[in-house]
């Protein structure tokens, strides 16, 4: 372990995390491994300048944090360009959305550099260097030019797609040597980590050198499978403590005794929200006894809105939703409860406490930490039942929720239906089960197994 100090690097800093006001699973992971352990948080401060970037130092706590504004340009080419439209439909397997362009390419680049300046006079000798997700795979690359510097990891939050997916992108050259810069490359599930060994075997750049250590442009990384969590008994208790609060009682009081089906997602197409507005509307015409005998709260948080993809999505779920309602709600009745404003950490464990069905299908997703937080805020004595897309990474560890393929409509109304009817035996002894792997395996878990490696 390190005597010196954490030093995190990531896009995007949130210090009040909570997947539910639009942080993503990174800002919520990070946020709890920070305050465990101190240090500096560095990134995108979510401002832009016009002109110039600029730095802003501030201290709270235990953590520095050290904001950048990105001007105008690189909010454009490097954020919304290369990160959100390049990077992420790509490691998400959506090919066909994903935008090339060399002006993206240029920012990414140029951003990553601006980073590495602003950061390499921060770091002292035995500090520990970990950069997080894909905006920032070059920083390595970009801090070793600029000087020695001890070891640095990599974490990659969103997953790492097949070789056919990559392959014949002309990015996938420049990645795969960004990547070989890093000591540790950490990803979430051992199906990334292996679909990134296929991609180093391909580029004839290297290879495996024994279990989980490869050679890449002739430098001897270690890579490792590394699930991000969340702060599990943390969570559980607050989501207890606020399930008491009266804003809580009007809730409960607005279902007039109707079973909660619950979403929380950033709106983005990787979450499989107008897939999933489908399989409840044909779970309601399929099973009519239970027509004004369930709600289902989908909250999605706008996200990525300068983005046109962003922009059509939210239009799209606008009108599925409505014409959900229109089609299956009576005066009296609303079936679909569509919000986008963003709910705090403890309301949000409270609505997972009170709800019967935790309903978490993306088309694809790194990790998903709604899950595990989903699992977190149970009543051990009356927990409700996971419903989970096999192609989360949660997936992998909570194989104790009912599994669902996101882009198969009838098999997740009958997963609606079953969820619905599970027996009280039952649902207790799933949710034990992930509960107790969810206890062990927290974000401190996630940290610790994380560093050891960067520092051993
Ligand atoms: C995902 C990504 C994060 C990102 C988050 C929110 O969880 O892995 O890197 O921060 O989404 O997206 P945003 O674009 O608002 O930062």
């Amino acid at each position: 372990d390190t005597q010196g100090r954490l030093i995190v690097v990531s896009n995007r800093i949130r210090r009040d995390a909570s997947p539910g006001n639009n942080s993503g699973g990174l800002a919520v992971a990070v946020n709890a491994a920070l305050k465990l352990r101190g240090g500096i948080w560095m990134g995108w401060s979510g401002n832009t300048d016009a002109e110039a970037t600029s730095t802003k130092m501030t201290r709270e706590g235990n953590v520095t944090y050290v904001e950048v504004d990105l001007t105008t340009a690189d909010v454009r080419d490097y954020y919304n360009g290369f990160s959100n439209q390049t990077l992420w439909p790509l490691f998400h397997s959506f090919k066909d959305r994903a935008v090339l362009s060399e002006d993206y390419e240029v920012a990414y680049r140029r951003v990553n550099a601006t980073f590495a300046e602003i950061l390499f006079p921060l770091w002292r000798p035995d500090d520990a260097v970990w950069v997080h997700d894909y905006h920032l795979i070059p920083l390595a690359e970009e801090l070793r030019k600029l000087g020695s510097i001890g070891r640095v990891g990599f974490f990659l939050h969103v997953p790492w797609p097949k070789f056919e997916v990559l392959h014949d992108v002309p990015v996938h050259k420049l990645l795969l040597k960004a990547m070989s810069s890093y000591d540790v490359i950490g990803f979430q599930t051992r199906n990334d980590l292996t679909n990134f060994y296929e991609a180093v075997n391909c580029c004839n750049e290297g290879g495996k050198l024994e279990n989980d250590v490869v050679l890449l442009f002739g430098r001897r990384i270690k890579l490792g499978a590394y699930a991000v969590s969340i702060e599990t008994l943390n969570f559980a208790k607050s989501a207890a403590a606020a399930a008491k609060q009266p804003s809580m009682r009007q809730m409960v009081e607005s279902l007039q005794g109707q079973t909660l089906i619950i979403s929380v997602d950033r709106l983005d197409y990787t979450k499989g929200i107008l897939e999933r507005v489908r399989a409840y509307e044909t779970f309601l015409k399929g099973n009519p006894s239970y027509l004004r005998k369930v709600t289902y709260l989908q909250i999605a948080p706008i996200s990525r809105s300068d983005v046109l993809e962003y922009q059509q999505l939210q239009a799209a779920v606008a009108e599925a939703v409505g014409k959900a309602n229109g089609a299956i709600g009576t005066a009296d009745w609303t079936p679909l409860r569509y919000i986008n404003s963003g709910s705090s950490r403890d309301e949000l464990g409270a609505l997972f406490r009170l709800a019967r069905v935790g309903f978490v299908t993306p088309i694809r997703d790194g990790m998903n930490l709604v899950a595990k937080e989903y699992i977190a805020a149970q009543d051990a004595a009356n927990p409700g039942v996971l419903i989970i897309s096999g192609f989360a990474g949660a997936a992998q560890e909570l194989s104790a929720g009912i599994i669902v393929d996101p882009r198969n409509i009838q098999s997740m109304a009958q997963a609606i239906a079953d969820a619905l009817e599970m027996p009280l035996t039952e649902r207790k002894d799933r949710w034990r089960n992930m509960m107790t792997w969810l206890l062990e395996h927290d974000i401190n878990y996630w940290t610790n197994t994380y560093l050891d490696d960067l520092f051993s």
